[in-house]
């Protein structure tokens, strides 16, 4: 099995486990059936203040029973019912209010005696739906008219009903687009309800687990921090926890989290690549040495960084060097503080997705959770946020304490500046990026700019410009500004900032940084161009 896949096998295991505590508060049990969105699923039932926890397919009807959830959720997935390899759950077993999305509602469908056929095409995409609002699922989710937008993704359809069952939902191309045995509560959605490009999705989910099933919503999400340090210690017992912090929210809210559950078995080790911000390496050693007392190490790797980067144009190769040195460092590193048995990563869950599905991703994330690392070193890896959120990592980290000018911090990637420096890194390129980019962070701060954009920074380019300054000619370098609005950074849109602030900024950086005499703003979109400009 390759680490790879070793790794994903962890994430699939992680789970907040159900103990005593959890016992209080009504259960929902989430059947993965190994769709993109089971996730998304649970986080949603999070947000209804209902304790989740996701099930495997094959997981054992007598565990199903132990959890004793109140309802179940099929999820939805890639295979087709009719498929050998199928993925099955016996649902009269269950006994409990069962709402099967897609996936979910055509095993449903077809296990208590309907009828499914294969698209020749698959439906993808937004629909418009026409609901019988007179269902209790659909109760509150339209006023006045019963056609409502929903987001469809399936290759399968539902064509005749079970018995007992009523469709309660229609489009143009499905007249079967959910269904309702009320009586039994056994309910289908062909559409998925988890996803934002469903608007009324929260609602119906809503209706099912706490009208429905009756759920009371008493569960915190302070709970998760509970259940992790518990997790935690479980899983680690009295080994020895290795983390590469960044200092970006996530592996710092990991940090704080493994500090909580761990104490001093926790060895948190900061790498200066000296392709860092300005008062970057400082900012992350006085908030982990000082406020969390954090066993923290840094490492000063910027010589070797620079001299392995020097005359180094293709972009890729940059990456390529800097990811390689990256672990050498790493491991060197490792070996000086003896016995290492985990290496605990700020992974959250949207990596996950990234690295399974979005090539470009792929390449970006084996940077970001240091590729490549566990099976060189043979440590397990540990995921505390694995299942969790960009948003709800942040949370997390505000109940956790941890300081604001961290958790509020914008992306910043793996290889740093070098990938802001078009062309080859040397020290003055560097020196200029640092001071431009420090006086458009400071200003987006000053004018409350900064935690409304997704992403900031300034990029320098390998050309120069001609210029005027004191009736002198400068002949300079060229400096961008992006800025973007973003929720998932897999798209994005280059923020609207308003132009007075903009001459602003431009104008304080030709006057105070020399060298630069132009400063141009990054309209582009992404797609089709990118965040970085490399
Ligand atoms: P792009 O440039 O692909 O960036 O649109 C999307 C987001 O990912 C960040 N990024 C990286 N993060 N290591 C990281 O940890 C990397 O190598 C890397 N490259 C890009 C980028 O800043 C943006 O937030």
């Amino acid at each position: 099995m390759s680490e790879v896949a070793s790794a994903e096998i962890h994430h699939q295991q992680h789970n907040f486990q159900t103990d005593s505590e959890h016992r209080q508060h009504d259960r929902v049990a989430i059947i993965d059936f190994g769709s993109q969105y089971t996730q998304l699923i649970a986080r949603r039932i999070r947000e209804l203040g209902v304790y989740s926890e996701i099930f495997q397919a094959s997981t054992e009807p007598a565990v199903l029973l132990n959890f004793a959830p109140k309802c179940v959720i099929l999820s939805g997935g890639p295979e087709s019912v009719s498929s050998p390899m199928a993925p099955n759950l016996d649902l009269q077993s269950l006994r409990v209010p069962v709402l099967g999305i897609c996936y979910g509602m055509q095993l449903m469908a077809q296990q208590l005696g309907g009828a499914i056929e294969n698209l020749t095409q698959r439906e993808f995409g937004q629909a418009r739906i026409r609901l019988q609002l007179s269902s209790l699922l659909f109760d509150g989710v339209a006023s006045d008219q019963t056609d409502v937008s929903v987001w469809m993704s399936h290759g399968d359809r539902v064509v005749e009903l079970p018995p007992g069952f009523t469709t309660i939902a229609s489009s143009s191309s499905s007249s079967i687009a959910a269904i309702a045995d009320e009586k039994r509560a056994y309910y289908g959605l062909q559409f998925h309800p988890e996803v934002t490009h469903t608007p009324c999705g929260q609602v119906i989910l809503k209706n099912f687990v706490c009208r429905i099933a009756n759920c009371k919503q008493d569960w915190q999400p302070s709970f998760i921090i509970e259940d992790n340090i518990k997790n935690i210690r479980a899983t680690v017992g009295d080994g020895q926890v290795l983390l590469a912090l960044s200092g970006g929210v996530d592996s710092s809210v990991a940090a704080v989290l493994l500090h909580r559950a761990i104490a001093d078995n926790l060895h948190c080790v900061f790498v200066d690549n000296g392709l860092l911000r300005s008062g970057e390496r400082n900012q992350v050693t006085e908030v982990f040495a000082d406020y969390f007392g954090i066993d923290l190490h840094v490492v000063d790797g910027s010589e070797r960084f620079l001299n392995a980067l020097s005359g180094i144009h293709d972009p890729e190769k940059k990456r390529q060097i800097i990811g390689k040195l990256f672990i050498e460092i790493f491991e060197e590193y490792a070996q000086t503080l003896g016995r290492i048995d985990w290496l605990a990563q700020g992974t959250i869950y949207p990596d996950i997705i990234e690295s399974a599905g979005v090539e470009g991703a792929h390449l970006i994330k084996s940077h970001h959770n240091v590729g490549g690392l566990p099976g060189k070193m043979r440590l397990k890896v540990i995921e505390p946020l694995a299942n969790l959120f960009k948003d709800e990592v942040r949370a997390l980290g505000k109940e956790l304490g941890l300081d604001a000018r961290i958790l509020e911090r914008h992306p910043f990637p793996g290889p740093g500046l070098a990938v802001r420096i078009l062309g080859p890194v040397d020290q003055q390129s560097l020196t200029l990026l640092r001071q431009a980019d420090k006086i458009f962070l400071e200003e987006l701060h000053r004018h409350g700019l900064y935690t409304q954009i997704a992403q900031a920074f300034a990029v320098i380019l390998p050309v120069k410009s001609v210029g005027v300054m004191g009736d002198g000619r400068q002949y300079g370098r060229v400096l961008v500004l992006r800025a973007v609005e973003s929720d998932d950074f897999m798209t994005a849109a280059s923020a609207c900032l308003p132009p007075d602030f903009i001459s602003h900024v431009a104008s304080r950086i030709v006057n105070e940084v020399q060298d630069i005499t132009r400063v141009c703003y990054d309209l582009s979109s992404k797609p089709p161009a990118t965040i970085e400009w490399e």
